[in-house]
């Protein structure tokens, strides 16, 4: 965690500095860890909900560590009212995976779920790291999941 002491330090007097914080300790570890989010809350004297609510909020944030390709599904409104869910559960039968939980090591996947991506037209929306997929159904998860396997 000496990194992190050194980011927290950066920005630790610094009014707005969680996001930077959070980007920066990302971009070390490829996800943010759970002990180094309470050592952040602790060393900004913020309290720990308010961090997991703009980790949770913002889909650039994950709390779990990744594989190759980042799968996520929006479970925003409008999303959600276009069957977000039959999306979600068209991903967990393609790949095994369930939403938020550590992906096996020999897996090319992770998979989670997020608020709003910012294309609501497009809903329901899955994205893979950085491609948006939009109007998705469960035959689009086969085919585009099936592209990625290969
Ligand atoms: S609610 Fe899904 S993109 Fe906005």
């Amino acid at each position: 965690m000496d990194k992190l002491d050194e980011i927290i330090e950066g920005y630790k007097d610094i009014k707005g500095g969680l996001i930077p914080v959070l980007q920066k300790t990302q971009e070390i570890f490829g996800y943010l860890p759970k002990d180094g989010l309470r050592k952040i809350a602790k060393a900004l004297a913020i309290p720990e909900s308010h961090i997991y609510g703009v980790v949770t909020f913002y889909s650039q944030f994950s709390l779990s560590p990744h594989n190759k390709y980042v799968i996520k599904v929006c479970r925003g409104t409008a999303c959600h009212v276009q069957g977000a869910k039959k999306i979600i559960s068209a991903v967990s039968k393609v790949t095994g995976l369930k939403e938020g939980k550590t992906p096996p090591p020999n897996s090319k996947f992770s998979f989670e779920t997020v608020a709003c991506v910012g294309v609501c037209a497009l809903s329901p929306v899955m994205v893979i790291n950085d491609s948006y997929f939009g109007k998705m159904t469960p035959k689009k998860v086969r085919t585009i999941l099936g592209q990625y396997e290969s």
